[in-house]
């Protein structure tokens, strides 16, 4: 949700810049701006929508003569005021000697807004942003010095905020400051980075310091200084940056989405070779302690948001089956505003495959000020929900750039099958031959998710007939409820389609009456499972309200063969694992529709991949 870069080193900056927004896309694309110290003249420039546009302003100028030192660069994704260049970062002050670009939100910026204006400060725009701007110009004119002004500004702003700022009389530093939303310094030789998120300095940066809440960086060419927010030094160990630029490369797929649904079979592999040596060994939790995070533990929360919401939903059903302990699921947005009846026997799950999402973040807090254990499940061990964990479970899917998910969720999946498995084998709460006789058959996933992706030609053939279909309805029933829930988010996340997912039984209770020869109707069918007698009923009522019917079934589906109008099978796979097989041509289902439609299948529109505000 809006991406941030700043770098100051010999390398042409407005490059730098440029490929490190290219890089933080995924963050936002209403708007991107950079702001260039060109031997002390700041010069901004900024245009409305994706990055390109802003290449081509770029392109128009001459650098050559330039010396620039320099820049800053923000990518946008609208909160406060519409995407408009007026409303593009950076942002100026008044004298045009401060620039400054932010992700997240100052709430109390409507209080100071007026104050400034009273001051005689003049606004050219509707964002939070700019508040800052002026707070911080106002503090420089009476303090003289830019990391004075920051630190004094700061703790009159509320909300969240990540910024980079420069000023035209300290051309030699950037000032980054963070406070709830994500920042990294990257360290270079004689050069610095400042981004949102590592991607940007993947390939440039040497190494990385994470900045925490409450501290501020003064990064220079050669050196970098943290502080907290009373002025106090931080003393902080650079780490070593561990990704290749291979990492964010689409490898010669088309898109990121292609390529990262074609990865989940390897992703499932090297996860389940590190956990599990084979059916007959106990799982292991990479340094998780299962037993000691279960003890005493009564029930489960789990909370998280969109795919990741719906990877707690198949979670659910796992650990009821698995541990018998009582669970429920909720979106974080709503777990935060009602009351929360949490203690010191709840384990609270956090799923969040950036680990930075704002609400997800603040639930998770809150279970923990109520005396529940955390315990988060996350891409990404750097990230800002780990901090209030008790527990990680990494998922090692790698960055996943594209913006719908797809081998995050997978990998959630696996993780938290493990994860059960691991507890019930600690808590013998579940029949020894059912756990081995599922660890065999997750061994078996990975071969079977590459069959589904080596046989697509019914799914894009299905994609191709409906694609000029306005709506679709997606049922199932039990653990594959969630995969109907997670099918419909993704068609209409990437292809503008309405989809929406229902429970099998409840179709009659109403999302019936919107079935005619025009409504697709793609049941998610487990033959052989308790409700597949009950979904073959459900897709008769749905036919005969003259619907077209999909099944996503196994190749075990013989008996029905008339009923539907197109069948899309997987390999054979057991109800409680089926989700992850299932999941696969749902999520090619949508990516071809996509496609057909000429859609930017990685970039949605007003979508972000990473939601850092409530
Ligand atoms: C955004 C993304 C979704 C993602 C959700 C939760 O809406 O577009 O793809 O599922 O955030 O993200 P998280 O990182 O917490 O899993």
């Amino acid at each position: 949700m809006c991406g941030i870069v700043g770098y100051i080193g010999n390398n042409a900056v407005e490059e730098v810049l440029l490929s490190g927004l290219k890089s933080l896309e995924y963050r936002g694309y209403d708007s991107a701006g950079i702001a260039l110290n060109d031997n002390g003249q700041i010069d901004v420039y900024r245009a409305k929508g994706k990055l390109d546009n802003l290449s081509r302003v770029l392109n128009a100028q001459d650098f050559s003569h330039k010396h620039i030192s320099q820049g800053i660069g923000h990518i946008r994704w609208a909160t406060h005021g519409g995407a408009t260049v007026e409303n593009a970062h950076p942002h100026k002050s008044n004298d045009g000697k401060l620039v400054l670009v932010h992700n997240g939100i100052i709430e109390n910026y409507k209080e100071l807004r007026e104050e400034l204006k009273r001051e005689g400060f003049h606004f050219f725009s509707q964002t939070d942003t700019e508040t800052a701007v002026h707070l911080i110009d106002r503090e420089y004119k009476v303090l003289r010095s830019l990391e004075a002004a920051v630190i004094s500004a700061v703790s009159k702003l509320r909300g969240a905020f990540a910024f980079c700022i420069m000023h035209h009389d300290e051309p030699d530093k950037i000032i980054a400051v963070r406070k709830n939303a994500p920042l990294i310094v990257g360290l270079g030789n004689n050069e610095n980075f400042i981004a949102s998120d590592i991607p940007a300095i993947i390939g440039k940066a040497q190494k990385i310091v994470y900045l925490d809440d409450n501290e501020l960086a003064i990064v220079r060419k050669d050196n970098v200084t943290v502080k907290d927010f009373n002025g106090r030094l931080i003393n902080k160990n650079p780490e070593a940056l561990n990704f290749a630029a291979e990492d964010i490369s689409k490898r010669g797929y088309k898109h990121y989405m292609l390529k990262e649904i074609n990865e989940q079979p390897d992703i499932i592999r090297n996860v389940l070779a590190r956990r599990m040596k084979d059916a007959g060994s106990p799982v292991a939790t990479d340094g998780l302690d299962a037993g000691q995070l279960f003890a005493g533990v009564e029930k489960i929360e789990i909370i998280a948001c969109g795919t990741s919401l719906h990877a707690a939903m198949v979670a659910r059903h796992v650990f009821e089956e698995l541990t018998g302990i009582a669970v429920t699921v909720e979106a974080a947005s709503e777990y935060i505003y009602k009351r929360v009846l949490t203690d010191e026997k709840t384990l609270c799950i956090g799923i969040s495959q950036s680990g930075e999402t704002a609400d997800t973040i603040t639930a998770v807090k809150l279970a923990k000020e109520k005396g529940a254990k955390i315990l988060t499940v996350t891409n990404r061990i750097d990230s800002s929900i780990v901090r209030y964990a008790d527990g990680v479970l990494p998922l090692e899917a790698g960055i996943e750039v594209s913006v719908a998910a797809t081998k995050s969720y997978t990998a959630q999946l696996v993780s938290l099958y493990l994860l059960a498995i691991a507890v019930a084998e600690v808590r013998h709460s579940a029949a020894p031959e059912v756990l081995s006789g599922l660890k065999q058959e997750l061994l078996e996933l990975p071969a079977k998710m590459e069959q589904v992706l080596g046989a697509t030609e019914t799914i894009k053939r299905c994609a191709e007939k409906y694609c000029g279909n306005k709506s679709f309805i997606y049922i199932a029933r039990g653990i594959n409820l969630a995969s109907a829930y997670e099918g419909a988010l993704k068609l209409k996340e990437i292809s503008y389609i309405n989809a929406g997912g229902y429970a099998a039984g409840e179709l009659k209770h109403g999302p019936i009456a919107l079935l005619d020869e025009n409504m697709p109707v793609l049941a998610v069918l487990v033959p052989g499972s308790r409700t597949y007698d009950k979904m073959i009923s459900n897709c008769e009522e749905a036919k005969a309200r003259h619907a077209r019917l999909i099944a996503v079934t196994t190749e075990a589906d013989n008996a029905h063969e008339g009923l539907f109008d197109e069948q899309i099978k997987v390999p054979a796979v057991s109800e409680i694992l089926s989700p992850v097989l299932l999941n696969i041509p749902l999520q090619l289902l949508a990516y071809y529709t996509a496609e057909a439609l000429g859609r930017e299948v990685d970039q949605p529109r007003n979508l972000a991949k990473s939601v850092t505000v409530e």
